[in-house]
């Protein structure tokens, strides 16, 4: 694939970039010419990710940053370190899971609610100076159609009270369009566009994590019904490089085409009551300057001068 001038400085963060529809971005990212930045938690995964695109894309600028997008404490340091390198004009949220049995993280969230939803609504927020920077800039974030049957339990959130794993799992997608909706209508002067996709059913290693049936399930599944990680990464792609993923905000996309979410994904005063409690799970509220206006995030810990040291 030939690289157009407009791409060739780019730099993009994939989250989730070691297999899957995550490397599949990262690959054809470079193919185009941009910067990559790949984000997962296997140092190990993530060399043979890099080394992969290399063969296809020997001259890419690539960079790893193992970082389990689970932590918080994790997200706040893969940001600083990303802020230091040279301005971000995409980030993809991509990194995402389903877990068979509930799990903690060491700051006591529950995994599925971390990794889906707290992760990139931090990572996005405290990229949002090197964004801005940037901009014209996009954020894609990676929902699936699974959101359709997902309903927010605010009561409970995290499955303390009742764990059903695909529950949560649509949950956190549903959540993620709230999410995206609320961070396009906040960031609306801000020449960052926001926006979601369903990337298709895809043959990734999706689900294999879980041990037993439930990880067989799925990858027999997959193996069956799937499309190939090259078709899932067509949609994210088309919001991260054309020109539709620039012009459009608030959007929710599937083949690679806008197409409507669910009623409960457009219902605003959940969009609202979700931020504002995602601002107090990751501690971000407290990062917002008493000056600001209080409903953008427009002045966390990262300031547009740390970022802009390398081009
Ligand atoms: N596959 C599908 O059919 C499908 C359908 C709809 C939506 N989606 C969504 O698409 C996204 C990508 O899925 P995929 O199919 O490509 O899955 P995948 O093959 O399992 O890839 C997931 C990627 O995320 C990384 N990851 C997992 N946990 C992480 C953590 N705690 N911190 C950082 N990185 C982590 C994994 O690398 P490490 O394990 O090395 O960290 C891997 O690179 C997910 O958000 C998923 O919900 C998938």
């Amino acid at each position: 694939m030939n690289s157009s001038p407009s791409e060739q400085k780019r730099t993009i963060v994939v989250t989730g970039a070691s297999t899957g529809i995550g490397f599949e971005v990262a690959r054809q990212s470079a193919m185009r010419g941009a910067r990559v930045f790949l984000v997962s938690r296997d140092p190990g995964r993530l060399e043979v990710a890099r080394r992969q695109i290399l063969v296809g894309a020997p001259e890419a600028e690539l960079e790893t940053f193992p970082t389990d997008l689970s932590s918080l404490k994790e997200v706040r340091r893969l940001a600083e370190e990303i802020s230091r390198r040279p301005p971000v004009h995409i980030l993809l949220n991509n990194a995402g899971a389903v877990f068979a049995r509930r799990q903690l993280t060491p700051e006591g969230h529950e995994r599925t609610w971390a990794l889906n939803v707290l992760g990139p609504f931090l990572l996005t927020n405290l990229l949002k100076p090197t964004l801005t920077f940037a901009a014209p800039a996009r954020v894609v974030n990676v929902s699936s159609a699974a959101h359709r049957s997902g309903r927010m339990h605010w009561e409970d959130l995290e499955g303390e009270q009742r764990y059903r794993a695909y529950r949560l799992y649509s949950q956190s997608k549903l959540a993620v369009l709230l999410m995206t909706y609320e961070m396009a209508r906040r960031w609306r002067s801000s020449r960052i566009s926001v926006n979601a996709c369903h990337p298709g059913f895809v043959r990734s290693r999706f689900g294999q994590n879980n041990p037993g049936l439930y990880g067989r399930g799925f990858r027999i599944l997959e193996m069956l019904f799937g499309i190939s990680p090259k078709r899932g990464a067509e949609t994210p792609l088309h919001l991260a490089f054309d020109p539709v993923g620039g012009s459009h905000s608030g959007g929710y996309f599937s083949h690679g085409a806008p197409v409507p979410s669910s009623r409960r994904s457009y219902r605003a005063g959940d969009a609202l009551r979700l931020w504002e409690l995602l601002e107090d799970q990751t501690g971000l509220r407290s990062s917002v300057s008493p000056a600001g206006d209080g409903r953008s995030p427009a002045s966390l810990r990262l300031d547009a001068a740390s970022m802009g040291t390398s081009g």
